[in-house]
């Protein structure tokens, strides 16, 4: 599905792209909590985030990883679907978190400055939106150099058999939201970004656990 041109020649992602999801908002966490929240979970708990630290959540759906996040950091959620963003919120208002806040945004325009983050996480959305290396693109503008990009995806098997296999499904998957033929080299070639770490949580998972750290340039002053 194409995005739109804006008058700054950036691509925007169509409301209608996350419609979707803003139907299931309320049935999200029943079907997908159990199967993702515990990967999310330990990924999270693996970064060690420092007290203080500027956490930017790409896609934060209906908020399943916002228990997560330590509470002494500042952690930003940002979601095209106001319906996912509603039951975030509800957990935010639950909880009584003051570390969160929420906005409604276009991951691949982000309304933030650059190096605003010290890590931008991205779970179960580079598939989903129109165009992943433009989200990789603001994902690596807004986090300040040598911080850390957290990725959970499903990326196509490089395995001969399964990889064609599964690119069956991906005319199915694409009417539901995501797409299944989207490599890990789609998001990261020609990037600078180190990966320090790519695994699996277990072995038969569709899901790869990927942590990069930002190498771009520190921009000069003056
Ligand atoms: C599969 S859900 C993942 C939600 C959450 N990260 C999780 O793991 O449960 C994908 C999310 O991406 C959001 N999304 C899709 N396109 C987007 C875009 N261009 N900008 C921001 N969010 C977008 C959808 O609204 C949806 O909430």
């Amino acid at each position: 599905m194409a995005g739109s041109m804006n008058g700054a020649g950036k691509t925007n992602a169509h409301p209608h792209q996350s419609k979707i999801y803003s139907e299931f908002s309320r049935f999200y966490d029943k079907i997908f909590e159990r199967i993702f929240f515990p990967r999310i979970a330990r990924v999270i708990a693996s970064l060690h985030i420092p007290f203080g630290a500027r956490v930017l959540e790409l896609g934060v759906g209906t908020g399943l990883s916002l228990s997560a996040y330590p509470l002494d950091c500042n952690v930003v959620g940002v979601d095209l679907a106001q319906d996912m963003l509603d039951q975030a919120a509800e957990k935010i208002r639950e909880r009584g978190w003051h570390h969160i806040i929420l906005r409604q945004m276009d991951a691949l325009n982000l309304d933030f400055p650059s190096d605003s983050f010290d890590y931008v996480t991205a779970f179960h959305v580079v598939s989903v939106v129109p165009d992943a290396s433009r989200m990789m693109a603001e994902a690596r503008r807004v986090c300040r150099p040598g911080g850390k990009l957290v990725i959970i995806n499903h990326f196509r098997s490089e395995r001969p058999l399964i990889g064609p296999l599964v690119d069956l499904a991906d005319p199915v998957t694409r009417k539901l939201g995501w797409r299944t033929t989207l490599k890990l080299v789609d998001i990261i070639e020609g990037a600078p970004v180190s990966i320090e770490q790519k695994f699996k949580t277990s072995p038969r998972s569709l899901f790869t656990v990927v942590i990069a750290r930002n190498e771009k340039e520190i921009a000069a002053v003056g």
